[in-house]
C-alpha cells in the first residue's frame, strides 16, 4: 500500500472544480446502458399500473409507439412483460405457449415497427397460472422443476421464433438455461441471446409488478422454493457459474438496489455481462419519498442507476430508463 501523506494527497483537489471532477469520475452513466421494461395488455387490463405511478399497461400499438421513443432515446432493449386476463390463466399455464398470444403478436409487432430496438421477454409461467407460481405444481402444491423446465424450453422457442432477441429465464428452475441452449440450437435459433435471471431473490420488492400483472392476489403460497435467500451470497455466486457453464450470455441479478455486492461479485468472478434489475418496489420506493418531499426525485433517481454501474452492472433495467436518458440528453451525456 502507498503511503499517502498530507499533504503531498489532498483528495480533495480532485473534487474542487467540475472539470477535475468529470476527468476524474470513475463511472457514467448512458442510454446506452440501460433497459426499459414495459407492460402489454389488451382491453380492459389496460391502463395505469395500480402502485406505479406514471407506469402504463399499454394495448400493442401504443406498445410498439412507446419502443420507438424509447430508441429514439438511445435505449437499445426493451423488456416486455404480459398483463393476462384471469380467465386465460390455468395451472398449467397453458396460455403461455399459445402461439396467437400476447407475448408473441406484442414481439412481432415490435420487431417491425422497430427492427432495430432489442426485445427481451421473460421465460416464465407466473403471468399465466391461476396460482400465481413460476411452474406447474405436483398434487402436494410443490413446484414440479423438470415438467416446468419442459414448458419453459417450448415458450423460449416459441418466442424466439416470434422474433424474440433475447429470453431471459426469470423462473429460477433447475436445469432451464441448458435445455432452453439446446432447445434454441436445435431450432437453428442460433444467435438468440439467453439472459439468465441467475440470482433471483425471493424478495418482498416484487409486490408493485405482481400487482401490475395481476399475479399478487392469485399467489399461493410464496416462491422461497425456487427464489433465493436474501441471506445468501455464495449460492448466487454457483448460480451464476452454473447458468453461465450451460450456456447463458447474459446474467441478471435481481432486485437491484440492495443486492449490489451480488452485482459486484458476479463481474469480479466471471466477468460474463452482468445485469441488475432496479424492481417495482425499488421504483415505488423512490417515487414515494419524492412524493413526500423527502428526496430530490431526479438527483437520487440517477445516483440510484450510477451505483449500478460501480458496482459493476453493464446493464440496468429500471422503470426510469426513458425519463432517465432523456434528463442525459439534457445533460449532454
Ligand atoms: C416473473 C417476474 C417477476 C418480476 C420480473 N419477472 C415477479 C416475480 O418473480 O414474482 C419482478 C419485476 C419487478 O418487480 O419489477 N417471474
Amino acid at each position: 500500500m502507498i503511503e499517502q501523506r498530507f499533504p503531498a494527497t489532498r483528495l480533495r483537489r480532485n473534487r474542487m472544480r467540475a472539470f477535475a471532477r468529470g476527468l476524474t469520475a470513475e463511472n457514467r452513466l448512458a442510454p446506452a446502458d440501460l433497459i426499459q421494461p414495459l407492460f402489454v395488455a389488451e382491453g380492459d387490463l389496460t391502463g395505469p399500473a395500480p402502485g406505479m405511478p406514471g407506469i402504463a399497461r399499454r394495448e400493442i400499438p401504443a406498445l410498439c409507439e412507446e419502443c420507438a421513443r424509447v430508441h429514439a432515446l438511445g435505449i437499445p432493449a426493451v423488456a416486455i412483460f404480459p398483463v393476462i386476463p384471469a380467465e386465460q390463466k390455468n395451472a398449467g399455464g397453458d396460455a403461455a405457449l399459445d402461439p396467437r398470444g400476447l407475448i408473441p403478436r406484442a414481439i412481432a409487432a415490435v420487431k417491425q415497427a422497430v427492427p432495430e430496438l432489442g426485445v427481451i421477454v421473460d421465460i416464465a409461467l407466473d403471468p399465466f397460472t391461476d396460482h400465481g407460481h413460476d411452474g406447474v405444481l405436483r398434487a402436494d402444491g410443490s413446484i414440479d422443476n423438470d415438467a416446468t423446465v419442459e414448458i419453459l424450453t417450448r415458450q423460449a422457442v416459441l418466442y424466439a421464433r416470434a422474433g424474440a432477441d433475447v429470453v431471459a429465464p426469470s423462473d429460477m428452475m433447475d436445469g432451464r438455461v441448458g435445455a432452453l441452449r439446446s432447445a434454441l440450437e436445435r431450432d437453428g435459433r442460433v444467435d438468440t441471446v439467453i439472459l439468465s435471471y441467475a440470482a433471483k431473490y425471493a424478495s418482498g420488492f416484487y409486490g408493485p409488478f405482481r400487482d401490475a400483472v395481476g399475479s399478487r392476489t392469485a399467489l399461493i403460497g410464496d416462491k422461497r422454493s425456487y427464489q433465493m435467500d436474501p441471506a445468501n451470497g455464495d449460492e448466487a455466486l454457483r448460480g451464476v457459474g452454473r447458468d453461465i457453464a450451460e450456456g447463458a450470455d447474459w446474467v441478471m441479478v435481481k432486485p437491484g438496489m440492495p443486492y449490489l455486492d451480488i452485482v459486484a461479485r458476479a463481474k469480479a468472478e466471471f466477468g460474463v455481462p452482468v445485469a441488475a434489475y432496479q424492481v417495482s418496489g425499488e421504483f415505488a420506493m423512490l417515487e414515494a419519498a419524492a412524493a413526500a418531499g423527502a428526496l430530490d426525485r431526479k438527483r437520487t433517481i440517477l445516483e440510484s442507476l450510477l451505483c449500478f454501474r460501480r458496482a459493476g452492472a453493464d446493464m440496468i433495467l429500471s422503470y426510469f430508463a426513458a425519463e432517465v436518458a432523456a434528463w442525459l440528453h439534457e445533460e449532454g451525456a
